[in-house]
């Protein structure tokens, strides 16, 4: 058998220790990427609120969720709707949704969650861009 040319060595070599490396930063490299702020003390609860009170059978966050409503995740960041517009669907109710008896509280909770949901993501497919490597954006 013959000996391998040194040169093959070293391009071994090369190769080992770049894959060491690589596999070193793709091991210790963090995948948090999520820049969202933690949800406060006040959403946590508003979401509790939200799922007992079955708002996800009508209405979706982020997509995800019932169809006979709209997409709430985005609707009190909305500078065109807002806390006060949500607000006046939970409180009084409208023919097609119903009118719910919550506290002051448990409403100001539901705002505070739905704030959380539009600070933490979009949802509308339709006003966002798609890009050329095939993600939507959103103007902030
Ligand atoms: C039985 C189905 C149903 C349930 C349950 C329901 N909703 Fe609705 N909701 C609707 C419908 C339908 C609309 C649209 C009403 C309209 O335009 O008249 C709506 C509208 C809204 C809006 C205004 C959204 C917008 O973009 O205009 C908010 C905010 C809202 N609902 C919050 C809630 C919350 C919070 C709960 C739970 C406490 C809830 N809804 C439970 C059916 C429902």
């Amino acid at each position: 058998m013959t000996e391998p040319q040194p040169w093959r060595r070293h391009l071994f070599l090369a190769l080992f220790v770049s894959f060491f490396f690589y596999s070193a930063s793709v091991y210790t490299s963090g995948t948090a990427l999520n820049t969202a702020p933690p949800a406060s003390e006040a959403a946590l609860r508003g979401q509790v609120v939200f799922r007992e009170n079955n708002c996800w059978a009508c209405h979706q966050i982020y997509g995800l969720g019932g169809y006979m409503g709209p997409d709430l995740t985005n609707v009190v960041i909305n500078p065109d709707l807002g806390p006060d517009y949500a607000r006046l669907f939970i409180e009084e109710g409208t023919d097609r949704m119903p009118k719910f008896d919550l506290s002051t509280n448990e409403v100001d909770d539901l705002i505070a969650y739905l704030e959380y949901a539009g600070a933490a993501g979009n949802y509308n497919p339709k006003k966002g861009k798609v890009t050329w490597y095939g993600t939507v954006e959103y103007e902030r």
